[in-house]
């Protein structure tokens, strides 16, 4: 089966979070099964300098902004065909491929992530090449154009299209702008309505990609459920209701070539759940690198993390107090809202020995952080999957979370019955509230007081196996039923 995948972000060229994660691992495992998946990029300036044995493919017209677009082939460091969009005038911007340095969000984005969208559309009627993908799948709505614009094509030329599958990793970034927006996108004026981009007023990518998608996916099943509710569904639950029936959950996987703590070369030692020594070398590798007292027996919270309301972290501020009072420490890594960066950089400040943040994105650290820690926080409030409690438990740095989303279907609560059979791999809060969040801490107090079961614990939490190649069946499963429904 052909596939083309469509998104933003791409690991190792260019990543801001776990979209760049996935797009990183699911076509190569899709590959692994046979598949002949490829991706579409736009043509960021780390997505550019990262593409191997790249070739012009051939030259678009001048669309949504002066200059020529061309199209490279070329393929990632993991061997997957990539293609990407060369287009100076709207993507050759150094950061952050969404905002400017003052986080304020382009204001061109809208005809940004529109090229990306029709060249993908144009991508799947053979544009590049000849070749020719039986689907089309979309990553968040920087792809929501993309289904749309076959819509368009398909109306126009009456020729078969590729079925489409969009995928939701955060449903909470819609890419809503100005309807006055919509005359800039060259779409027919019957796409603007509410069976169509319309949201409120104004014209919506995301919805986009929800209406016209054949099949539609997200990143866990529990969140799967969540976004149908007017709670969690971001003011898109009802029409994602209606469409349950084409709506699955697919939970992301873990890379195996990169997050694994036996081969991880960014690591003081390698170990694992048989051998696994090696973890006390980190841990002291790291409060050495970050000026932590060297006390192998602090219980060591860590944080890899976007600094955003989403991740719930001010629970972590607010109770650092209690967090610490048993004798731990903490290390942050993260970067985004200055009112949290601020509030971490102060408690560093009152606390080095005890307290270590490190404000920016830095791959390595975050890998050197699984690795030394032994609890990796994610309180979030919502979590459609959260990749990094998956490593946690792949690193034996055992996740404390919060029970929704993607959160809620890989962590096993250390309860006295989980404790009992075998199956407790973390620890889980149900509510967003300071004291059920507090509790937890004292639960991993409690368990580490008990070197014995701690162990056991996170030998079975890195037993856990949370790999690409069941996500990657389930994929493909859905672009059979999208390809049935699209006939
Ligand atoms: P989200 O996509 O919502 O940010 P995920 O848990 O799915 O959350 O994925 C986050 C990814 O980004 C993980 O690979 C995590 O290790 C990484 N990450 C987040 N912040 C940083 C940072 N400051 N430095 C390095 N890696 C980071
Ligand atoms: C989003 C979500 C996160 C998910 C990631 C990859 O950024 O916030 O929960 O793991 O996408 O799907």
């Amino acid at each position: 089966m052909k596939i083309l995948h469509v998104a933003a972000e791409c690991f190792p060229l260019l990543k801001t979070g776990g979209l760049a994660d996935v797009v990183g691992a699911l076509p190569a495992a899709q590959r692994a099964a046979g598949a002949d998946a490829r991706v579409l990029l736009p043509g960021f300036p780390g997505i550019r300098a990262g593409l191997l044995d790249a070739r012009p493919v051939g030259t678009l017209p001048p669309k949504f902004g002066p200059g020529p677009i061309v199209l490279w082939q070329g393929r990632l460091p993991n061997g997957v065909p990539a293609y990407v969009i060369d287009a100076p005038m709207l993507y050759a911007r150094d950061g952050n491929p969404y905002a400017d340095a003052q986080q304020q969000p382009y204001a061109d984005n809208h005809r940004r992530f529109a090229l990306l969208g029709r060249v993908a559309a144009q991508v799947a009627e053979g544009f590049a090449d000849d070749w020719l993908p039986e689907v089309l799948h979309g990553h968040d709505w920087h792809a929501g154009l993309a289904p749309a614009y076959l819509r368009q094509f398909a109306m126009v030329s009456g020729r078969e299209v590729p079925a489409t599958v969009f995928t939701v990793h955060n449903l909470a970034y819609q890419g809503v702008f100005p309807a006055a927006c919509f005359g800039e996108l060259d779409l027919p004026p019957g796409f603007m309505q509410m069976n169509g981009l319309e949201f409120h007023g104004q014209v919506s990518f995301i919805k986009a990609g929800l209406y016209y998608s054949d099949q539609l996916a997200t990143v866990s099943p529990s969140y799967a459920r969540e976004i149908q509710t007017a709670e969690h569904g971001c003011g898109l639950g009802g029409l994602l209701a209606g469409r349950a029936k084409t709506l699955s959950g697919v939970l992301n996987g873990v890379d195996e070539a990169q997050w694994n703590p036996a081969t991880d070369a960014a690591l003081a030692a390698p170990y694992d759940e048989d051998k696994p020594a090696g973890k006390a070398r980190c841990k002291s590798a790291l409060q050495a690198e970050l000026g932590l007292a060297a006390e192998p027996g602090a219980l060591l919270f860590g944080v890899v993390s976007r600094l955003t309301e989403q991740k719930g972290l001010n629970l972590v501020l607010a109770g650092a107090e209690a967090l610490l009072a048993g004798g731990g420490q903490l290390v942050v890594l993260g970067s985004g809202d200055p009112a949290l960066e601020a509030g971490f950089r102060t408690l560093a400040a009152a606390m080095p020995e005890r307290v270590a943040v490190r404000l920016g994105f830095d791959e390595a650290l975050s890998h050197r952080i699984f690795g030394g820690c032994d609890v990796a926080l994610v309180p979030s409030r919502f979590e459609p999957c959260g990749l990094t409690q998956l490593y946690g438990l792949r690193y034996g740095t055992l996740p404390l979370v919060r029970r929704t989303g993607g959160l809620a279907d890989t962590v096993a609560d250390c309860s006295l019955e989980n404790l009992a059979d075998g199956t407790a791999t973390g620890f889980v809060f149900e509510r967003f509230e300071q004291a059920d969040f507090d509790a937890a801490v004292r639960r991993a107090y409690a368990l580490h007081a008990d070197p014995v079961r701690w162990r056991e614990v996170r030998r079975s939490a890195m037993r856990q196996r949370f790999g690409w190649d069941g996500p990657a069946a389930q994929y493909l499963e859905l672009y059979r039923k999208a390809i049935a429904r699209a006939r």
